[in-house]
């Protein structure tokens, strides 16, 4: 998505991925492919020669899949982050995005939070995050100016499609099992179009005012919602769907964000949303596409499951 993005304003990109899910979208002309890895920085160093700008998207994501393997999550997430900015340092590269999450504040008692308060991670995924910019917060400025990017939970279409994110299964599950189930309900979660995303990245990007802010929360406010009104809403959109709530909590996770900062400053303004993307899947399913959503392929757990490499038979 951001790749193509940046090939529309003409930008020429590097995408440096290791494959592990999925991958980058390739065949995009105007774009140098590397097959590469994070913590291997040495390996792929030399294609920052040139370079303006780097983007760091790499990580395992999402709680399910870190807590497959905890060691890795964190040596990707946390160290890997280290050797990217190291490497974009000896690069003389100053401006670095960095994708972080709204994950980080974990669990609040419903109020709105804001880029200064307090974290509750409540997973390793979120915990990596959290010391990862507590790392890059803590490089001197003068040289190299890391821009945090705090998501919300991200929704849409895309050529490396999700069906672990929560409005995409949902919708998938209403179109093919008639059925939307939430756990628990009353739990507020912010969301974001994957366009959106990719558009705010792009955004940050052109942004060099010196006094820019280092952190921004990256969402709308009319797109936080409680967990029960997404299935509604979704439940709206395909027809015949029976809605159930199970109050068996599986995640803790309860934040409600405030995302003033980033469209006052730089006019960052929803294209989609959550509605949007309900429609979209199930347009797409309706027309043949996605049957398999239930795939491995398309989940980073069940990827992590597969991909696990037993301790014994190792
Ligand atoms: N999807 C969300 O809801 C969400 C929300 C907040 C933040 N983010 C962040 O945005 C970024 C992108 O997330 P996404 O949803 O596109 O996830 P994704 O899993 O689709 O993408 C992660 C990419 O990193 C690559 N990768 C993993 N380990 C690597 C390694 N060691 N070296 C090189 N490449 C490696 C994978 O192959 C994959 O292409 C991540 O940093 C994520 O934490 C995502």
């Amino acid at each position: 998505m951001l790749t193509r993005r940046l090939r529309e304003t003409g930008a020429e990109v590097v995408v440096v991925d290791n494959g592990l899910v999925g991958g980058p979208e390739l065949g995009l002309s105007g774009v140098t492919y590397i097959d590469g890895d994070v913590l291997d920085t040495g390996s792929w160093e030399k294609a920052l020669d040139g370079v303006d700008a780097v983007v760091h998207l790499a990580a395992i994501v999402g709680d399910p899949a870190c807590g497959v393997d905890t060691d890795t999550a964190w040596n990707v997430n946390y160290l890997g982050t280290i050797r990217v900015a190291e490497a974009c340092r000896r690069a003389g590269i100053r401006s670095l995005v960095f994708a972080s999450t709204c994950s980080n504040y974990g669990f609040t008692a419903d109020a709105e939070v804001g880029v200064w308060s307090p974290m509750a991670p409540q997973s390793v995924y979120a915990e990596s995050k959290v010391l990862s910019e507590h790392y890059l917060l803590s490089l001197p400025r003068d040289e190299f100016f890391p821009r945090l990017l705090r998501f919300a939970t991200i929704h849409g279409l895309s050529p490396r499609m999700r069906f672990d994110l929560a409005v995409n299964v949902m919708t998938a599950n209403a179109v093919e099992h008639g059925r939307v189930t939430v756990h628990g309900g009353t739990q507020w979660r912010p969301f974001l179009h994957v366009e959106d995303a990719a558009a705010a990245v792009h955004l940050v990007l052109g942004d060099d005012r010196p006094a820019a802010p280092s952190i921004y929360n990256c969402g709308f406010g009319e797109e936080n919602y409680r967990m029960d009104s997404i299935g509604k809403l979704i439940a709206e959109e395909v027809d015949g769907v029976h809605m159930e709530i199970l109050e068996e909590h599986t995640d803790p996770r309860n934040y409600r964000v405030n995302f003033d900062p980033i469209r006052r400053e730089l006019g960052f303004t929803p294209s989609r949303r959550v509605v949007d993307t309900a429609r979209e899947i199930r347009d797409a399913m309706r027309a043949g596409k996605y049957s398999d959503f239930a795939s491995p392929r398309y989940s980073n757990y069940l990827t992590a499951v597969a991909q696990r490499v037993d301790p014994v038979s190792a």
